[in-house]
This record gives C-alpha cells, structure tokens and sequence, in this order.
C-alpha cells in the first residue's frame, strides 16, 4: 500500500481497527500533492471533547487505585492516537520531504499504533475500554502550525516526543511504587521507543536546519502556543535525553529554561 492511501484511510477510519491499520509493504512511489486535513474522523465516541478543568490527571498520591492508574493509561492512549494521526497528517502534508524522513514517519507511526494497542490491553485487563473516557484534542490544536517537515520534527518529535522523557518514567515509576508492575513494564516500553523516536526528530533537525544553531532552529520552529518548557516534564531526564543523541549544550539550555 502507498504510504497516501494508508495515511488517508487511517484519518478517515471510522473504526479503532482501521485507525490501527497496519501493512507490511509499504510503498511511496507517489506522494501525490500536498493535502492539509482539518480534523480527522473518528470512531462514534471517541470524537474530541472540551476539557474541563476538573479532568485533570490524577495526581501521584491516588495511583494507589487500580481505577485512577486506568485513567492515566487512558490519557496516555489517546495521545497515542493522536501522534498516530499527527504523523498520517504529516505524510499527505509533505510529500516532497525526503524519502528518508518520510519512511521514518511511516515506521514510528507503525509504532505509535502498537503504543495504541499496548494501552488498550492493558486498559482492558483493568476492566477499561479505549473510548469509555473522554478523548481531547490537545496536540491536534498545532497541527495547523505545522508548515514544514521542519516544524513538525520541532514540536512533534523534539517537543511532545521529547516531553514523554520525563512523563513515561514518572509515570512508570509510580505505578511500580504501588506494585503495578504490569503498567510500570508498559510505561518502561513506551520510554525505550520514545528515545528512539527522540533521536529520529534530533538527527532530522540537525539535517534540516542549515547553518543555524540546533536550540535556536528548534526554538524559531516551535508553534505559537508553544513554549520550551512543554519539551520537559516534573522530573527532568538528562540521560534519557543522552541516550536520545540530544546534545549537552541543548539538554542544558532545557534544562535550564
Ligand atoms: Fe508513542
Ligand atoms: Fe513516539
């Protein structure tokens, strides 16, 4: 299948399965032209919601409960869906970018599904479906900031992939304080991925920036309602960040931010 006709029909599914399609073969003999999706379709329910203020994740304290750590799995799963149809928007949206980077989305979305099916089962053991909670838009709001290959590796990758750094470990790290050793073995695959898919943003960017410095080139890339800060989460992870080939002047400059 061409990479256009897959990204396509995972923004236009209906259903979580063809959201989860997956195809051996993929091929990108013909990007087509640009194509700029608005919003993607959604399966019935899982549309985006207004977030309130009162959804907000339940804090550490409460991972005691089986309950509250299905929340947080929730959460985490519907940002999965959402790098799952940011990185589809990407392929319709640059089909002149490198075919290098083109594949290399194609392979981290391939895993951002498996991100997507990891939570699900997980959920499902502790008796919740994806769905049954609300689901927001959250990243898809930058999606129409994202012009260039060049953006979407600052914000996607090196920001919100950045970001999950820190959340995936201290997340990880307290579903194992309260014996969820299941959970915490998840959170401690999403991390493994993420680094890679930290260090795939990273190379990009060094490729893609010219003569500019890599935190500026980063920085001059972020969407307007974005800020640095939103690269790092509570707890700050600078080997994470080393293992990702982040260098040390920009993991400093974070760091210190
Ligand atoms: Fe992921
Ligand atoms: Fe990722």
């Amino acid at each position: 299948m061409e990479l256009r006709e897959w990204a396509t029909r995972i923004l236009s599914a209906s259903t979580l399965e063809e959201k989860l399609l997956d195809r051996e073969q993929l091929t990108d003999h013909d990007p087509g032209p640009p194509l700029l999706w608005k919003e993607p379709v959604r399966p019935p329910g899982m549309g985006f919601k207004k977030r309130t203020k009162k959804e907000k994740l339940p804090p550490l304290h409460e991972h005691r409960e089986a309950d509250k750590r299905a929340i947080c799995l929730h959460r985490f799963a519907g940002h999965e869906l959402l790098a799952v149809e940011i990185m589809a928007y990407a392929l319709l949206a640059f089909p002149k970018a490198p075919p290098h980077l083109r594949k290399g989305i194609a392979n981290t979305l391939r895993e951002e599904q498996g991100h997507v099916k990891l939570y699900m089962a997980r959920m499902e053991e502790m008796g919740l479906k994806f769905g049954d909670l609300p689901l927001y838009r959250h990243f898809w709001s930058h999606v129409e900031f994202l012009t260039s290959p060049i953006k979407y590796i600052s914000v996607m990758s090196l920001t919100f992939e950045m970001a999950n750094l820190d959340f995936a470990p201290y997340y990880g790290a307290s579903f194992e304080k309260y014996g969820d050793t299941k959970s915490s073995a998840l959170m401690a695959q999403i991390l493994k991925d993420e680094i890679a898919h930290v260090s795939f943003g990273w190379n990009w960017l060094k490729k893609l920036k010219g003569e500019t410095e890599m935190w500026d080139a980063w920085k001059g890339n972020l969407t307007p309602l974005l800020i640095p800060k939103r690269a790092k989460g509570a707890i700050f992870q600078e080997d994470n960040r080393q293992r990702a080939g982040v260098s040390e002047a920009f993991i400093e400059k974070l760091k210190a931010y």
